[in-house]
């Protein structure tokens, strides 16, 4: 079933919620893959009804050409959603539904850790994911809501976000689907050629062998060593690879016993922007 308008949806989970049912929330941009599906397919284990949200945010995007070229397929997202025979309600609202005539973003506080990576190279986006998650929870009244470790950075963030307003939900985190050739998957990989879908297996294979090197080196002979490597590709181009600790995603510049480490890497492909990570 799908649903356009919050009141509808929130009168509905409302309900459920005073009959002492758990509600998992996936919020998601559309243009589902298999990554996506897995989070659908935990939050129905775990809960008794799935809300699966789908809308472009605006306000986490700063370049209106990444927001207008974003794939909107909501028939074979739905299509994909009832293959899965779960008892799964969509929330696919317009702009308005969510924003009414102000489409800004809230300002939050996430203690440093979206003034880093994907916050330096998209100022502003965490706000408007924070805005849009914030919102998404307090309509759809989630007991947990699922979100991609692909998206390490914005999941530390979430969490905090969480912190900070109290709302009682419990955050999921889920690791990283792969394609058979470790390409993560994205819905930004339907802009790929498939021979790049086959070649990007290069960014995953490097993440690996960044991780097998981290035990013998340093994080900055990592580093080096990865721009190296990108250096000489010609069909990829290096954002950033950093490492950085699993927690505050402060930059590493030492290893100490205790912590837990993490790559962050960054390449564009054919145009298109792929993001991956790894523990480390
Ligand atoms: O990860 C995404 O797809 C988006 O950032 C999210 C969490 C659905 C918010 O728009």
């Amino acid at each position: 079933m799908i649903f356009t308008e919050q009141k509808t949806l929130h009168s509905l989970v409302e309900s459920l919620k005073n009959q002492g049912k758990s509600i998992g929330l996936v919020p998601t941009m559309g243009a589902l893959h298999q990554g996506h599906l897995s989070l659908i397919k935990k939050a129905a284990e775990e809960n008794d009804t799935v809300v699966v949200s789908i809308f472009v945010n605006p306000t986490q995007f700063n370049n209106p050409t990444d927001l207008e070229k974003y794939p909107r397929t909501l028939q074979a997202d739905a299509q994909l959603i009832a293959d899965l025979n779960k008892d799964v309600l969509i929330y696919a609202p317009a702009v308005a539904d969510i924003y009414g005539t102000e489409v800004t973003a809230q300002q939050f506080d996430f203690g440093g850790l979206d003034k880093v990576m994907e916050g330096t190279s998209r100022p502003g986006h965490f706000d408007g994911v924070g805005t849009i998650v914030k919102k998404l929870f307090e309509i759809v009244l989630p007991t947990r809501a699922y979100f991609g470790e692909k998206d390490y950075q914005q999941l530390l963030i979430i969490k905090r976000m969480v912190e900070q307003t109290g709302l009682p939900v419990t955050i999921v985190p889920c690791p990283i689907v792969r394609n058979a050739e470790g390409l993560a998957l994205s819905s930004r990989n339907a802009l790929l050629s498939e021979a790049m879908k086959q070649r990007a297996t290069f960014i995953y294979r490097t993440l690996v062998a960044a991780k097998e090197r981290f035990g013998t080196h340093s994080p900055a002979e990592v580093e080096a060593w990865v721009s190296d490597i990108f250096a000489r590709e010609t069909d990829f181009e290096l954002e950033y690879f950093t490492i950085t600790d699993a927690d505050n995603l402060l930059h590493a510049t030492e290893k100490e016993a205790g912590k837990r480490y993490r790559a962050f890497i960054v390449v564009y492909a054919e145009g298109v922007r792929l993001i991956d990570n790894i523990e480390l």
